[in-house]
């Protein structure tokens, strides 16, 4: 089977609201095909006569082993896609052998997903409401024993997704494009946030949607355990930059001091395999987990795991690599643009041929 087929069967099983919902990104959706642009504009240079026999792809990551460098981030309102939601990614990520983001703006509960599975969590928190209720929850967090609480710092309003204003379609989390006034905790977010969560808890933090060196500095800087370099999917700010060309500079700045992630388009394993090459300890494949989880719940998501390990296997063996931590930025070169379309679905050629 072929990720192309796991797309496919998420557009068979999807309403076009939701299909929509997912695939999306805001305004212009610049960024969403940016972060396609950036990773097929990448190269690879291949080394050969290096014994491939065997492959190792795991990381460390929370003190959790991943089986492969890819975790699943926090995706909104999932259980539209999937009637079990959060809890049915940890699953997925327990069986599997990966680590999971909870976002606050999906069912069930980060309470209810706690104790599902055996995978390292991660609670993603949209701030809506004052500094004590935030001080509640993430108590909580640790009380429930997640790894590490996250705060999404590319999301200080939330965006106008023209897909979904176009058709009048209110997502699951109820939230519409507006300056107003039940996003103004989150619009308030701001260092001293950072400080203060430092200072009052001993959990590790996450800031998620670092997309300059100065600001990856500034975080490993005030405390942040992990710094996560995304444009949301290019769902939040119209033309940011494709997340692949940001990562060097996120590498650069940190410079061993905490571990990367970065997410934004990669969607095979070859993808995956150009964000190691440029340093990111672990990849965050959003899209992957929302379509696997349409096509086929729980399972679809394991299966399209499973692939992407295949796929991760082979472009390190054809590349001459048999260890993870060999993925050097001398692995790749940036090269004329492929032709044609950049969008989510360039990533499966197959299904525009009509296989
Ligand atoms: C349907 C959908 C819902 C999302 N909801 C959230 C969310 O609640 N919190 C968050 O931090 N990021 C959210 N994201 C962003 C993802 O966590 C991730 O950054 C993004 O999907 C990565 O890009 P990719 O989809 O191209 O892999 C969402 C993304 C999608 C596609």
């Amino acid at each position: 089977m072929t990720l192309g087929e796991i797309a496919e069967q998420a557009r068979t099983n999807l309403s076009l609201n939701l299909w929509d919902y997912l695939r999306g990104g805001a305004d212009s959706e610049s960024s969403v095909v940016r972060n396609r642009m950036a990773l097929s504009s990448l190269a690879f240079r291949p080394k050969i006569l290096n014994d491939v026999s065997t492959i190792r792809k795991e990381r460390t990551l929370l003190g959790h082993k991943l089986r492969i460098p890819v975790i699943l981030p926090p995706i909104g309102s999932i259980q539209q896609f999937h009637e079990g939601g959060g809890a049915s990614v940890a699953e997925a990520a327990s069986e599997f052998g990966t680590m999971m983001i909870l976002s606050s703006s999906c069912q069930p509960g980060f309470e209810e997903v706690a104790p599902v599975g055996d995978c390292g969590k991660v609670f993603q928190l949209y701030l809506v409401g004052d500094e004590a209720w935030m001080d509640d929850i993430i108590e909580r967090t640790i009380v429930a024993g997640y790894d590490a609480f996250c705060l999404t710092v590319d999301t200080s309003l939330y965006s106008r997704r023209e897909r979904d204003i176009h058709k009048r379609y209110v997502p699951g989390s109820g939230r519409v494009a507006t300056s107003g006034t039940d996003f103004l905790a989150q619009a308030r977010m701001n260092w001293d946030t950072v400080a203060h969560i430092k200072e009052k808890f001993d959990i590790p933090l996450i800031l998620k949607g670092v997309a300059r060196a100065d600001d990856a500095m500034r975080a490993v800087d005030a405390g942040v355990d992990i710094v996560y370099t995304s444009n949301h999917g290019g769902r939040q700010l119209d033309h940011a930059r494709g997340c692949i060309e940001v990562l060097p500079e996120i590498v650069a700045a940190v410079d061993g001091r905490a571990p990367v992630i970065v997410d934004g388009g990669f969607l095979r394993g070859a993808d995956v395999v150009k964000g190691l090459c440029l340093g990111a300890t672990a990849v965050g494949a959003g899209r992957l987990l929302a379509l696997s989880m349409a096509a086929r719940g729980p399972a679809g998501v394991v299966r399209a795991l499973e692939i992407l390990e295949q796929e991760i296997h082979l472009t390190m063996g054809l590349m001459g690599i048999s260890d993870v931590d060999d993925l050097t930025p001398d692995l790749v070169e940036r090269v004329a643009l492929l032709p044609g379309r950049h969008d989510m679905m360039s990533a499966f050629p197959l299904l525009e041929e009509g296989y």
